[in-house]
């Protein structure tokens, strides 16, 4: 990691503008999970324990360059100073007369977080008048929010031009653990990528094939690599349309030098709700009238065994239907599997993105792997091999 860490900070009595990412998932007007925000509070801890005072700024959701009231972080600074467990103040603007008087009245080692910066069009724009303002307020800048960073807008990128820029602890496990993961890792590298559409995931299987020695592919995605290979797989979700664009993927594979895996067994339903009728097959005798659902045990097995000689694993994505029973039981054991390897300390297991954090967390093991990801899109992009702006700002 090239970006300056905490360690070289000197920011006792400095106005430090930190940029996490509260955009956390809130329904009902409440927050549902609290885990981006316990995975940041280290880095304020930090800085408002070494004297800085700690401005923070956020995005919350998409209100498009407008004033959203339901948009504030108003609630979320609320709950920030709960996980913190200390006083946090709040301004209603993040740039201009009520950021500048807030800022103004901060002493060593407080706390004060400003109000929504995508509530203004130069946000997004990564307007340098909009950077200005902001720059305005702060001696440093550090950016803790890896999931935020494919994003270059003004305060995920701009200021980190403006302003002498560290990044925070977050950040650097996350950029740490990645790296592990993908840019030096232990071999042989396997990766698993399941979900619905091999569509929305081609620069990343393309990028894996490049670098990992075995790609696990799941979820309806294995239905159209299995379909590419002439097999039927009867009602089963798959994108016809991509059969030569998975083949291309495969041609690419071998001469990458990296083994694709798909099923060799599979969990199929003639209905999709919770626990209708099942049967577990072999993936060559799909019945027509039926869809695959999961995968089968032998090919959890067969994962299994490959994990014992594996050295580094990268998750993207579930292997089955997880949300409905009893389709979550492929992704459930696998993950154990992992979770096994990695506390028995033969494997270093990085996961990421989207649903990948909740079928982890209803397996039980999120606390299990090496390293697991809250970020969504900004995982998918690095796993794609893309420079992430935020990350490139901090040089
Ligand atoms: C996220 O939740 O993935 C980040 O906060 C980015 O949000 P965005 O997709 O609205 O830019």
């Amino acid at each position: 990691m090239t970006a300056r860490t905490l360690d070289e900070a000197p920011l006792a009595g400095k106005r430090v503008l930190v940029r996490v990412d509260l955009n956390v998932p809130v329904h009902g007007g409440r927050i549902s999970d609290l885990t981006r925000i316990e995975r940041l509070s280290p880095t304020i801890r930090e800085l408002s324990g070494m004297g800085a005072k700690v401005i923070v700024l956020s995005h919350f959701d998409r209100p498009k360059g407008k004033r959203v009231p339901s948009m504030s972080l108003r609630p979320i600074a609320a709950a920030l100073g709960e996980v913190l467990g200390m006083p946090v103040g709040f301004a209603e603007d993040c740039i201009g007369e009520a950021a500048a008087t807030a800022v103004a009245a901060l002493r060593n080692g407080d706390v004060l977080v400003l109000e929504n910066t995508r509530f203004h069009a130069g946000e997004e724009a990564n307007d340098p008048d909009f950077v200005s303002a902001l720059a305005a307020l702060g001696d440093a800048y550090v950016n803790d929010a890896f999931s935020a960073a494919h994003r270059a807008h003004a305060s995920t990128e701009g200021l980190a031009h403006r302003l002498p820029s560290y990044a925070g602890r977050l950040m650097q496990r996350e950029l740490e653990a990645l790296d592990a993961a993908l840019g030096h890792p232990k071999r042989p590298v396997m990766a698993v990528v399941g979900g619905s559409k091999v569509s929305t995931k081609l620069d990343l299987l393309g990028n894996l094939c490049g670098r990992v020695d075995r790609l696990v592919i799941g979820g309806a995605m294995a239905n159209t690599f299995l379909a590419a290979q002439g097999i039927d797989v009867g009602k089963s979700l798959q994108e016809t349309a991509l059969h030569e664009t998975a083949r291309a993927i495969m041609a690419r594979a071998k001469a990458a030098n990296c083994t694709i895996v798909l099923p060799i067994d599979a969990v199929t339903s003639a209905e999709f709700r919770a626990d209708p009728p099942t049967h577990t097959i072999p993936v060559d005798r799909i019945p027509p009238d039926e869809m695959v659902l999961d995968v089968g045990p032998e090919s959890v097995d067969a994962l299994s065994a490959m994990l014992k000689d594996t050295q580094t694993l990268v998750w993207n994505g579930p292997l089955g239907a997880f949300e409905t029973r009893p389709f979550d039981a492929g992704t459930v054991a696998l993950a154990r599997a992992v979770a096994e390897a990695t506390k028995a300390g033969t494997l270093l297991s990085v996961a990421g993105g989207g649903d990948t954090v909740s079928a982890l967390r209803h397996a039980e093991v999120l606390d299990k792997f090496s390293y697991v990801s809250t970020a969504g899109g900004a995982f998918l992009e690095w796993l794609e091999g893309k420079t992430l702006p935020g990350v490139a700002a901090l040089g």
